[in-house]
């Protein structure tokens, strides 16, 4: 700071006084207004702060401990030094509460929310960990969709239609434990989807997750304007009267790598090439609403194998990394892709975290030889967590996103899903191949207890989102 203008003569109480010493305030009342006016126009910001009640007894609190001490000569200076002081304050604090009050797209403010969520008042759930709660039986408000109901159901997943004897499975509510979600309105998500695209990013577990969304969305959608095609790895499903799409693209590790192909990818040898995300990442921009996921493909070993150069070279030059690095190889890579093509004042993004599996029974004290299949009831250990969800994982995840500024909303789902045993698909899913004799007299041999039955767990995460998106 330059030293402040030489002090005005003591005597001098004269109208040239005044004078002089309007003079030397001025540099400092140029710059302040100056800048006042910079940032009220940058920001567009309430700067009241200035003229309040506060700023009037800051400033003679402080000009009068200044005072008390020099004298009247020098006061005009200090003054000017404490206004300046205040202005200051006054600027970081709007900032400040400009960076927390920010309002993130979609967004419902108190007066906008037809929908109130039931007894949370109209708080939102942005103080409350919606991810921590139990499992209520909901014999009347779930399942929220019937499985005959809704025909974008791949194959896979229909549990009812390939003979799942049970229903328990899809009466199942999250209650967190210290707020209520807030019931999931199909009319005001495809109402923000008007002229959006929305789009699901990583492996068949997001497809589920996808195809869920668009089983809550789509009664509310007239037959005649509505279709889902799929051209190669991505998937569009069109909500015409809306000019609305929900898109699912199938890139199980975010980055470029030999398991690309949405049909044929059951690749034993996987590699993900270095610094590949705009590969797949050219085919997302303009999307509005991201969910990406990443996790499972990732499971071969502690070790995973990284192309360095093209899939196309001869010579393929490959290093070995730990899992975890490069895992978070790929999280940086997707936050850099974020980074550089989502608009944070107009879009969200969202990561779903590892969907856990359930192939061992022992691990919840059950059989030996068990999994998931003939499970019915979910665990009811608070505390479970499965051996398939590596803690290490989840600590990659918590590090990128902990160091990183960029807006990503995580959908922290392992937990609540890990209790869900009775929740997979088992045996009750299309078979691509005719089962053996040897696997039908043994059906723990060919259970998936890796996918999820819908409707089910996946329509929970999908309400998570829901409060995400609305009630951040
Ligand atoms: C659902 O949202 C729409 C659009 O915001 C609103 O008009 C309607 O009242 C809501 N329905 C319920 C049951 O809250
Ligand atoms: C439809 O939505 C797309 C974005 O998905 C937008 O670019 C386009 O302008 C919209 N068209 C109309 C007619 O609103
Ligand atoms: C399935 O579990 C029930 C107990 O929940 C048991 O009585 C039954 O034998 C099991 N069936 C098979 C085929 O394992
Ligand atoms: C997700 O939730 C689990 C269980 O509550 C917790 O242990 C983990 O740290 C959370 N992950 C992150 C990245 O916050």
């Amino acid at each position: 700071m330059k030293p402040p203008p030489p002090p005005p003569p003591s005597s001098s109480s004269s109208g040239g006084g005044v004078l002089r010493k309007s003079r030397g305030l001025s540099p400092y009342l140029f710059i302040l207004l100056a800048f006042i006016l910079f940032v009220t126009i940058l920001y567009g910001e309430d700067f009241s702060c200035f003229f309040g009640g506060q700023f009037d007894s800051n400033y003679h609190q402080l000009h009068q401990t200044f005072s008390s001490s020099s004298s009247t000569t020098t006061s005009f200076a200090v003054r000017a030094r404490v206004l300046l002081v205040h202005v200051c304050v006054c600027v970081f604090s709007v900032l400040e509460k400009k960076g927390e009050n920010q309002k993130l797209a979609f967004a419902l403010t108190g007066e906008e929310e037809g929908d109130r969520k039931p007894g949370g008042g109209g708080g939102g759930v942005g103080n409350c960990d919606v991810f921590s709660g139990r499992w209520v039986w909901d014999d009347v408000a779930r399942p929220l969709y019937e499985e005959s109901e809704c025909p974008y159901i791949q194959p896979q997943l229909t549990c009812q239609e390939h003979g799942r004897p049970d229903k328990d499975y899809q009466h199942w509510r999250w209650q967190p434990h210290d707020c209520s979600l807030p019931s999931f309105n199909a009319t005001l998500m495809l109402e923000s989807l008007r002229g959006k695209r929305m789009m699901f990013v990583g492996d068949s577990l997001n497809r589920g997750q996808y195809v869920s969304m668009i089983c809550l969305l789509h009664s509310i959608i007239p037959e005649n304007s509505k279709s889902m095609e799929t051209f190669g790895s991505l998937t569009v499903f069109s909500a015409k009267d809306y000019n609305a799409t929900i898109e699912f693209y199938w890139a199980p590790f975010l980055l470029e790598s030999n398991s690309d192909d949405a049909v044929v990818h059951r690749i034993a040898d996987r590699m993900v090439r270095k610094g590949s995300i705009n590969k797949h990442g050219k085919h997302w921009k303009g999307v509005d609403i991201m969910v990406f996921n990443t996790y499972l493909w990732w499971m071969t070993g502690l070790e995973f194998k990284i192309l360095q150069g093209s899939f196309e070279d001869k010579e393929k030059d490959v290093v070995k990394l730990p899992t975890e690095e490069a895992y978070r190889m790929a999280m940086k890579s997707m936050l850099r892709w974020v980074k550089k093509n989502m608009d944070p004042d107009k879009t969200r993004v969202f990561f779903t975290s590892m969907s856990p599996s359930h192939g061992k029974s022992i691990e919840w004290g059950g059989d030996e030889n068990g999994n998931c299949y003939n499970e019915t009831k979910m665990i009811d250990d608070l505390t479970y967590w499965g051996s398939d969800s590596r803690k290490s994982i989840m600590s990659v995840i918590g590090q990128v996103f902990g160091n990183s500024k960029v807006p990503i909303t995580f959908l922290n789902i392992t937990q609540l899903s890990s209790y869900r045993k009775d929740a997979h698909t088992s045996i009750y899913k299309k078979q691509w191949t005719p089962l053996t004799d040897e696997q039908l007299a043994n059906p723990v041999s060919y259970a998936d207890c890796v996918h999820w039955c819908l409707p089910g767990l996946q329509d929970t995460w999908n309400e998570l989102l829901y409060s995400k998106l609305f009630y951040p």
